[in-house]
């Protein structure tokens, strides 16, 4: 156990974009003594804020062990330090380990949410990933490589349900992803996106269908940093485009009530949307 003032700070560091920072995970990076980025998928700019004379170490050439080794040295001096990774850390974020040996010596810590990679690339594509009608779920995803997905877990399995993936840590296996989708509950045509690193300078976007996408992503080189979308809420306009009750004139819910009577009946529900 570790009889300290110091404390560690798990912090979101979005997508790339510093000014997609939260203000609290901004303030935690002015104000830390040690920051320790995961460079391999933050930029730097993202903690050019640190306070000078502030240890700025970047992670990605160190294991979990060098990690803590620097983070439990640092609060054992009563020292602030953050940890930044990227997009949110809940989402891939590897934490658990880091907030077992955190809790074994009794070193306080917080985490500070961030912007997933999921939504900044959703929010390039100008894309809603819940669409009326057409997809009401999300599911956020990766395919299996060197990590085993649990059971039920595979692909195949989540393809079943049809509706929008966000498919992480995978764009290497862009051929397979797209013969276990067409096999198991998509169509060809379904409409895909692939964003590459997403809130940096060289962002890139690639749209197209299961029937193209692997072609245009291997035509583009793109091998790391990139997130894959696939459903219909990557391009909602195809087939008729649905709308949300939520914000329509004939709709009753528990704040607002419906102004006009759209085929005669009022609509009405519990206002979630
Ligand atoms: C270890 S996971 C981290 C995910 C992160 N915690 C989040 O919430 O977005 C790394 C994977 O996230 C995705 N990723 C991370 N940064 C990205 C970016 N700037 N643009 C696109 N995808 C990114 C890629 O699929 C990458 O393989």
């Amino acid at each position: 156990m570790i009889d300290t003032k110091g404390k560690v700070y798990i912090i979101g560091g979005g997508p790339g974009d510093p000014e997609l920072l939260t203000l609290k995970a901004k303030r935690i990076i002015e104000s830390a003594d040690v920051v320790i980025f995961a460079d391999s998928l933050v930029p730097p700019e993202v903690v050019e804020f640190a306070k000078e004379g502030a240890q700025v170490i970047g992670s990605k050439e160190l294991n979990l062990d060098q990690i803590m080794d620097l983070e439990l040295a640092a609060v054992r001096e009563g020292k602030i330090v953050a940890r930044v990774q990227s997009g949110d850390p809940s989402i891939y974020g590897a934490i658990l380990e880091q907030m077992r040996i955190l809790k074994r010596e009794g070193v306080e810590f917080e985490i500070i949410p961030g912007v997933s990679t999921a939504f900044a690339a959703a929010a390039v594509l100008k894309c809603e990933l819940t669409v009326p009608e057409k997809s009401q779920t999300v599911i956020m995803t990766r395919m299996e490589g060197r990590v085993d997905m649990p059971p039920g877990e595979q692909l195949k399995d989540l393809a079943a349900h049809g509706c929008t993936l966000v498919i992480f840590l995978s764009i290497t296996r862009m051929t397979k992803i797209v013969r276990e989708l067409t096999s198991s509950g998509y169509t060809e045509d379904t409409p895909v996106a692939v964003v590459y690193r997403v809130g940096w300078p060289d962002q890139k976007v690639i749209r197209g269908t299961l029937k193209d996408i692997a072609d245009k992503v291997r035509a583009a080189k793109i091998t790391l940093q990139a997130l894959i979308i696939v459903g219909d809420a990557v391009d909602p306009e195809i087939g008729g485009g649905a709308v949300s009750h939520l914000y329509s004139a004939d709709y009753t819910h528990r704040y607002r009530r419906a102004q006009k009577a759209g085929s005669g009946t009022q609509v009405s529900g519990n206002g979630k949307g």
